[in-house]
């Protein structure tokens, strides 16, 4: 980590469901920091929802969409990025997530994630879980295997509560930055 106001971010990544909008947006009301959403900030600035945006113009054009947003967003400094579960599939992303601030990956064991993503307020939100939402997520989560292993830490939020998850990386953080 430098001392670089523009690196400095926390980005969180991690599959569907691990928790990355609840927990970037506690952290950042504990730091003090402003916190961005690149699928919702995607949203604002397209117009359209994730969803009309996959069935009207395709994974790709949501793609091109996640790696430009996160690319602005980044320049910035001093903000709690949550990211789209895809958003390291493209490799230019993550070594802009790597240059751009502290990235922390959030896992969940399968079972976790499953009842996360069908939950009544998540159901039918995610254009990549249409179908069979639990056979979607093992395949995946099985073609995803090492996606997130580029990450400078990993903490496991199955048993955890968004709470505790903020306390260990609020502890985990450089004193100079918080
Ligand atoms: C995706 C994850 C979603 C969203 C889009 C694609 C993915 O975000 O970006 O539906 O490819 O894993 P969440 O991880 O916040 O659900």
């Amino acid at each position: 980590m430098n001392g670089k106001d523009t690196s400095r971010n926390i980005i969180i990544v991690g599959f569907m469901g691990t928790g990355k909008s609840t927990v970037s947006r506690l952290l950042s009301e504990r730091l003090g920091w402003e916190s961005i959403d690149t699928d919702e900030e995607i949203e604002r600035r397209a117009g359209l929802s994730i969803k009309e945006m996959f069935a009207e113009q395709g994974e790709t054009v949501f793609r091109d969409w996640e790696s430009r947003v996160l690319k602005d967003v980044l320049e910035q400094g001093k903000l709690v990025v949550a990211t789209g579960g895809g958003a390291v599939l493209r490799e230019s992303n993550r070594r802009r997530m790597l240059s751009g601030g502290w990235v922390v990956c959030l896992t969940a064991d399968k079972a976790s994630l499953i009842s996360r993503v069908t939950s009544a307020a998540a159901a039918g939100s995610r254009p990549l879980l249409a179908g069979d939402a639990e056979e979607r997520v093992t395949a995946l989560l099985e073609s995803r295997r090492h996606a997130y292993d580029f990450a400078h830490a990993t903490v496991d939020t199955s048993d955890r509560t968004p709470s505790e998850i903020v306390d260990l990386l609020i502890n985990w953080l450089p004193r100079s930055w918080s």
